[in-house]
């Protein structure tokens, strides 16, 4: 083959999950059946309302256009809402929030926004596999920083002041945090705030675990004078059950939105208005959906527990998101070898923390986006195995 990709994506593997999710299939297709306990892809529906106000607005013949690209603003004043009532953050609808496709997308943006080749980016490890990807994919230079089990899984600010940063343009972090469910504390905000004021740095905070297993949700925005060198990402697809919509969220000062708005002009033309109605519809739920929501990931918390210890695993109780996070026991050789194992003679799939970095070589992590019949399931077939 005489066609050659480019020299960005050389560093860039298929995405860890794309590739498992493919090897799942073919053992399915060869008849073995698989019980995916991997990823954090929620199981359960939108609320009724919102599936309404979707079916209603997409009977009206005029919601099947091109949409601005700043999003509708029934969806910019319905995220402002919702940070004002869950956060108590005033954000100005027009020009500190621009709506996405999910946050993902948010952080390829903000890396083409703000990012040249060869300056260096913080990335979390263990963290998201997708900063250090993107990270490579804009040809920034990337310097993992280490969240240890220790410090509650938080950045040591004295190894980051020890650092070099004179090239450092840009911080990634993501509390409550994944994949290891530390939470944020106001403090940690404020140090991260003062830290990228020091040097400079825009500091990315990636939140869209707040509202699971999580009492007291946070913005980085919170913090007096963050917008100065803050960014943050939000999302429906966790708190709203709506992965698979694809709506999310960035907030930030208006001018760090027109940055980010000149890349996103150019790489998609606007969402669905229908859809975005529906998700303004989400935002604006009360407490009552955020009660159930967490009230069907306690009673599953419970069985990933009891997974954790068959497995003979230790874990904080304390964990906020979608996942369960654990250390293997001692005499485990490898995070892969426990989940390969577990999945050839379980069946059972279980992601080995070793993905999200070398911070997660002695982890797993069990996703809570199953039902308790198919942890109860799984219960049974490691019992069995
Ligand atoms: C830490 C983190 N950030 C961002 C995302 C992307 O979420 P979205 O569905 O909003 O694109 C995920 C999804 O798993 C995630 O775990």
């Amino acid at each position: 083959m005489q066609i050659h990709p480019a020299n960005r994506i050389s560093e860039v593997k298929e995405y860890y999950f794309s590739k498992k999710l493919r090897e799942i299939d073919q053992m399915r297709q060869q008849g073995i059946d698989i019980i995916n306990l991997g990823i954090g892809n929620p199981d359960r529906p939108p609320h009724p309302e919102v599936l309404k106000e979707l079916y209603n607005s997409s009977s009206e013949l005029g919601n099947h256009g091109y949409q601005s690209y700043i999003g509708v603003p029934e969806l910019r004043n319905a995220f402002a809402q919702w940070y004002k009532a869950h956060f108590k953050v005033t954000l100005n609808p027009a020009s500190e929030i621009l709506p996405l496709i999910g946050s993902k997308e948010g952080i390829m943006h903000i890396s083409m926004a703000f990012l040249n080749p060869g300056d260096e980016v913080l990335v979390p490890n263990p963290g998201y596999p997708t900063y250090a990807s993107v990270s490579n994919l804009v040809e920034a230079k990337m310097i993992s920083y280490d969240l240890e089990e220790e410090q509650d899984w938080q950045p040591d600010f004295d190894k980051l002041e020890a650092m070099d940063l004179s090239k450092v343009k840009l911080m990634w972090v993501n509390y409550p945090n994944m994949p290891t469910g530390a939470n944020a504390t106001p403090e940690l905000l404020e140090k991260l705030v003062r830290f990228g004021k020091k040097h400079n740095i825009l500091i990315c905070n990636d939140n869209p675990y707040s509202f699971i297993l999580n009492d007291n949700p946070l913005s980085i925005f919170r913090v007096e004078g963050a917008k100065e060198t803050c960014i943050e990402l939000n999302s429906l697809s966790k708190s709203h059950n709506m992965a698979g919509w694809r709506v999310g969220m960035v907030a930030a000062a208006p001018e760090l939105i027109q940055y980010i708005i000149r890349v996103k002009s150019n790489v998609d033309s606007g969402m669905f208005k229908p859809l975005q109605l529906a998700a303004a519809k989400a935002l604006s739920l009360d407490k009552d959906w955020y009660t159930e929501v967490n009230r069907a990931y306690k009673e599953r918390r419970e069985l990933a527990w009891k997974i954790m210890d068959m497995l003979g695993c230790s874990y904080s109780k304390n964990q906020s998101g979608m996942f369960i996070w654990a250390k293997i026991p001692d005499s485990a050789e490898s995070p892969e070898q426990l989940t390969d194992a577990v999945l050839k003679n379980a069946r059972v799939f279980i992601t080995p923390g070793s993905i999200f970095g070398k911070g997660g070589n002695r982890h797993i992590r069990i996703s809570l986006c199953s039902t308790t019949a198919v942890l109860n399931e799984s219960i049974q077939r490691i019992s069995n195995s």
